[in-house]
């Protein structure tokens, strides 16, 4: 399959590089990642220990490959600028899998990309960026694709399959929607405690008040979620998400890398976007109104 994974940063380098194995796979991202990959090729270090000569590019304009899949792998903020920067890139057939963090995706890619082409993802896999051309594999999760009207598909069976075949544990999900709801009720504790204080996943199981923060926050996001017509039960999430802390225990989360790298977090489409809900529905939401403020004032900075 002819694959392109835009966003290389350290979960879509480290997908890129597992399919590779099989696959034609091009890497659309940044310097000087792009440049090392370029060079020296791309290294996984870690969970995995791979390294690929894969084709990497800074523009969609060096993509000389009939895309048969796109996997947006960018912050939830660039999602609008990547979907309208792939979309020359589409044939007929071609699928834009969102494998992102955060609640709002799939509306932002639908005001560039027909729906059709369209299908979604979430993965628990932590991975870390350690040097340009270097990413380490610091926890193995799971990931779930699914059609958006939540039809098992043709395409969807030889998507998962193809994961599969990468090493990369795939399972198919008829309601893709509420998972990324899990997958957002989960980061809404992990990422801005870790990006606030600085610490690895694992230590908010460590000390038991910020393990009952945990707990807190992941109650208070379920019944956001229930307000949508999503229904999770809370202590079910709650050791979903422990069970995240456990297998990333030695990730630095996605939101503390782009602190420590000083770049714009996701805090907008996960913590952001479930205070607006609370707000909406004019329910209070203290815990995620603290962690949408604490980190947006760490990044006023
Ligand atoms: O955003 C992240 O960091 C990841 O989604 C996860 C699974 C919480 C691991 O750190």
């Amino acid at each position: 399959m002819n694959i392109v994974v835009f966003g290389s940063g350290a979960i879509g380098s480290l997908f890129g590089a597992l399919l590779a194995k099989q696959n034609k796979v091009v890497l659309v991202g940044r310097a000087p990642h792009i440049k090392c990959i370029q060079q020296k090729g791309l290294t996984i270090n870690g969970k995995t220990h791979l390294t690929v000569n894969v084709p990497a590019v800074e523009s969609t304009k060096e993509v000389f490959l009939s895309a048969d899949l796109i996997l947006l792998t960018v912050k939830s903020y660039d999602t609008e600028t990547a979907s309208n920067q792939v979309r020359p890139l589409l044939h007929d057939q071609t699928m834009v899998v969102s494998l992102q963090n955060g609640l709002d995706n799939i509306e932002k890619i639908e005001q560039n990309i027909e729906k059709k082409h369209i299908l979604a993802g979430v993965t628990t896999h932590g991975a870390l960026f350690s040097a340009p051309g270097t990413i380490i594999h610091t926890g193995k999760g799971k990931t779930i694709l699914g059609e958006l009207d939540g039809r098992p598909s043709e395409r969807l069976n030889m998507l998962i399959s193809i994961f599969n075949q990468a090493g990369i544990e795939t399972q198919m999900s008829i309601d893709i929607k509420r998972e990324i709801w899990r997958k957002a009720i989960i980061n809404s504790s992990i990422n801005p405690l870790t990006a606030f204080l600085g610490c690895k996943n694992g230590y908010l199981l460590e000390n038991p008040l910020l393990e009952k923060t945990v707990e807190y926050v992941c109650t208070e996001s379920s019944r956001i979620a229930s307000l949508k017509g999503i229904i999770v039960s809370p202590v079910e999430m709650i050791e979903k998400t422990k069970e995240v802390i456990r297998d990333t225990a030695e990730n630095d989360s996605s939101m503390l890398q782009s602190i420590q790298q000083g770049k714009k977090t996701e805090i907008e489409s996960i913590n952001g976007v479930l205070l607006r809900i609370g707000t909406e529905q004019k329910i209070d939401t203290p815990l995620n109104r603290i962690l949408f403020e604490l980190i947006t004032s760490l990044c006023l900075h």
